[in-house]
Formats: C-alpha cells, sequence, structure tokens
C-alpha cells in the first residue's frame, strides 16, 4: 500500500503529527549521522514543469538520504512540447518504471490528476495556486524546533495570499494544529473566498502582525497576477514591507519566515531577512528532512519502521 500526499487540506492532524515527528527524527540521524534506511528499490520521478530550486533540490536532496533512485523530468526538451498531455505523459513515465512521483506544475489540481494514473505514491511539489504541502510541513517543523509547539500560536501571513500556494497549504496545517492564522495584505491580494480558508482578515500591517509570534511573508507572485492587483511595488512596500521596524508590532520573540524566492527590498528589507528573528536558512533546511518523512509516510512506513533501523 502507498498514499499521496496532494494538499494538506485533506490530511488528519493526527498524520501531519506523524510526518512532523518523522521529520524531527530524520533530522536527528542525518545530523549526528546515524544510520538511515536505504529504500533502494523505489525510483523517484522528479517532474518540474515549473522553475525550482529550494524544492527541488530538497526532494533530490532527500531521496537521496533515503538511498532512492532518482530521474529528473522538466517537461522542456521532451514531448510534452510536441502536444502530448499530461495523463500520456504520466503514463508513459509509470511504464519507463518509476515508483515514485514528485510533481509541480503549474494547473491546480495537476497532482490529483496525476495520482488517477499513477499507480506508487505522487507527491505534490506545487500545483499552481493550489497548495505546496511538503512546504508547510517544513515551515511547521521550522516553527515546531524554535516554540515548542503550535497551538496558541498567533501566525500572520502577509501578502500575495491570493496566488500563494504556500499560504494555502499553511493556513490548513496550522489551523488545524491549534494556531491562530491572519491573512494580512491588500483587499486585492487577499483571496475572494477566504471564508473557505481558515484565518481571519486584516488589511493593514499594524493589525495584522499585532502580537504575532511569527510573520511569515510570502513572494508577490508577479507571473500568476493579472495586471491591476497592485497600484504599484513601491506602495505595496511603504505598507506591508516587513521591517525591524513594523516588527515592533508583533511579539518581541516572533520569527520571520518567508518561503523564498525573496524580492529583498519588498516583503523584506534587509534586516528582517537576515536578523535574528529570521528562520528563512532553517526552512530551507528543514524542507528536506520533511520530505524524507514524506516519502517514507507515502510509502506507507511509521516511526517503529524507522526506529528497527539499527543505531
Ligand atoms: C514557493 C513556490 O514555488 O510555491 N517557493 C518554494 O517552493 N519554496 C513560493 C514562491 O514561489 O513564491
Amino acid at each position: 500500500m502507498s498514499r499521496n500526499l496532494l494538499g494538506i487540506r485533506h490530511i488528519s492532524a493526527e498524520d501531519l503529527r506523524d510526518l512532523l515527528a518523522l521529520g524531527t527524527e530524520f533530522k536527528r540521524r542525518v545530523l549526528q549521522r546515524e544510520p538511515l534506511p536505504r529504500v533502494r528499490e523505489e525510483t523517484v520521478g522528479l517532474l518540474f514543469f515549473e522553475d525550482s530550486t529550494r524544492t527541488r533540490v530538497s526532494f533530490e536532496q532527500a531521496a537521496k538520504y533515503l538511498g532512492m533512485n532518482t530521474v529528473s523530468f522538466t517537461g522542456r526538451g521532451s514531448s510534452m512540447s510536441k502536444g502530448e498531455s499530461l495523463k500520456d505523459t504520466i503514463l508513459t513515465l509509470r511504464h519507463e518504471r518509476l515508483t515514485t512521483v514528485v510533481m509541480r506544475h503549474r494547473m491546480p489540481g495537476s497532482a490529483q490528476l496525476a495520482a488517477r494514473y499513477f499507480p506508487g505514491p505522487v507527491l505534490n511539489a506545487g500545483d499552481g495556486e493550489h497548495e505546496h504541502p511538503a512546504q508547510a510541513l517544513g515551515d511547521a517543523l521550522t516553527i515546531l524546533e524554535r516554540k515548542g509547539h503550535l497551538d496558541g500560536l498567533i501566525v500572520a501571513i502577509v501578502g500575495d495570499v491570493e496566488h500563494s500556494r504556500v499560504a494555502r497549504s499553511n493556513a490548513w496545517l496550522l489551523s488545524k494544529l491549534g494556531a491562530e492564522v491572519r491573512f494580512v495584505g491588500p483587499k486585492t491580494m487577499l483571496p475572494s473566498h477566504t471564508a473557505m480558508l481558515p484565518g481571519s482578515v486584516h488589511y493593514t500591517l499594524e493589525t495584522g502582525i499585532h502580537n504575532a509570534d511569527v510573520v511569515m511573508c510570502l513572494r508577490l507572485q508577479k507571473e500568476r497576477m493579472l495586471d491591476g492587483l497592485l497600484s504599484s511595488v513601491g506602495e505595496y512596500a511603504r505598507m506591508y514591507q516587513v521591517t525591524r521596524q513594523s516588527l515592533e508590532y508583533a511579539s518581541p520573540d516572533c520569527l520571520v519566515m518567508h518561503p523564498g524566492p525573496l524580492n529583498r527590498g519588498i516583503e523584506l528589507d534587509d534586516d528582517a531577512a537576515d536578523g535574528d528573528c529570521s528562520v528563512i536558512n532553517d526552512q530551507v533546511e528543514n524542507g528536506i528532512f520533511v520530505r524524507m518523512a514524506a516519502y517514507w509516510w507515502a510509502l506507507d512506513r511509521t516511526m517503529d519502521d524507522l526506529k528497527k533501523v539499527a543505531a
């Protein structure tokens, strides 16, 4: 049996806790150079139809730590440019004997589509504006490490929520595990269906990050934006840029996060991005360990199975 990681919305709080516990244990083992399981029979297809740095590298790193084979596929230079559909591409890769698929694609729901035609685990590495589950797991692990818990924390997600799969997956995950989520930004960038998302809406940075334990900035997704949502990037920066000064509204030991890639001087200034509160580099590193957890979980293996891999 295997399972898919398509989105956080439909994963139970219990499974999320298991995934985070696995991520913590994989991190401990990697950092202490303790033995790791070797899943040699698996061949992971890394299918990136959209650009990526962190997500692609960390899924590949995670697979290598677990002894899996990897095959990379970007769509460019493939038969997709000759008009082959996503369905036929997935069917072809299945018969190339891939056993697990990691996929990023600009179409919301594409991971679900892939799961329909692929028999092994499908891990969503970002489907359009929809979900980015492994990113949210890495972010949650980062918060957990620093704060010791998620329940009761105030997490302000600032910026382009409308176009952000990171915001959606984080909102589901953090609220399922007991945090209070706030969406902060200009009206045009907060989803028109906020009622569907768990969180309150704030139009000013001052009220939105008031007493926040975590301020999570989002990249302005220029590639997904239709003109007219912002009067100017400069105006956005003046109103919503997170700086040392604006962080005074937040809790004194507040964490500053950003999934990357960062537009320095727009979402964050240098002080906030590189200052003591910033955990942006931890987010990147933890991304590897939660992806190890995601592979392990998707292959239906448990913490007990991991513990059997002797020290
Ligand atoms: C994000 C993505 O691609 O969804 N980046 C990432 O995976 N770390 C966020 C973004 O592109 O803004």
